[in-house]
């Protein structure tokens, strides 16, 4: 059975059982790897990916479940012309990726709150991320980086602010 749906803005037809799971399908079918598997049964946040703006987890989403829907990974974050998202550049300027594997999982998780709430607190940051599993306990890192991604006061964008890097540096518990 077929099902048709946006991947980072492209039209996709897939033939596959409707019972595949998502991440199986933008991992397999899409070659669309950036999309982590980790537990498989929506425990970890690994495999977390945005279904029409929303983090879900795609590992436990039969991919029936997103027909003419939108779904973002990972590589469709930064832009067409490749300037990355805010909150991409302060995970990097903040140093959030160890072993790297939970982080396009964090990333999409992060990116969906900032769009929702672009000036989210710290406990805000703490439930948006809960579920997000990172063994490498990167977790003081990640809320300093999201916090350092906000909305400027001149116009509606999210914006990241560099001197949120040294400020980190004297707080890091991460
Ligand atoms: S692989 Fe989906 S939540 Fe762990
Ligand atoms: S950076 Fe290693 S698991 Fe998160």
């Amino acid at each position: 059975m077929s099902t048709t749906f946006r991947v980072n803005g492209v039209q996709q037809t897939v033939d596959v059982d409707p019972s595949k799971p998502l991440l199986w399908v933008i991992r397999e079918q899409l070659a669309l790897t950036g999309t982590k598997f980790g537990c498989g049964i929506a425990q970890c946040g690994a495999c977390t990916v945005q279904i029409d703006g929303q983090a879900t987890r795609s590992c436990v989403t039969p991919i029936s479940a997103v027909e003419g829907r939108e779904v973002t990974t990972i590589e469709g974050l930064a832009s067409a012309s490749g300037e990355l998202h805010p909150v991409q550049q302060a995970w990097i300027d903040h140093q959030v990726p160890q072993c790297g594997y939970c982080q396009s999982g964090q990333l999409m998780s992060a990116s969906a709150l900032l769009a929702s709430n672009p000036n989210p607190t710290d406990a805000e940051i703490d439930q948006a991320m809960q579920g997000n599993i990172c063994r490498c306990g990167m977790y003081g890192r990640i809320r300093n980086a999201i916090k350092a991604t906000s909305v400027a006061s001149s116009d509606d964008k999210l914006f990241y602010n560099v001197a949120s890097v040294e400020k980190t540096a004297e707080v890091d518990h991460g």
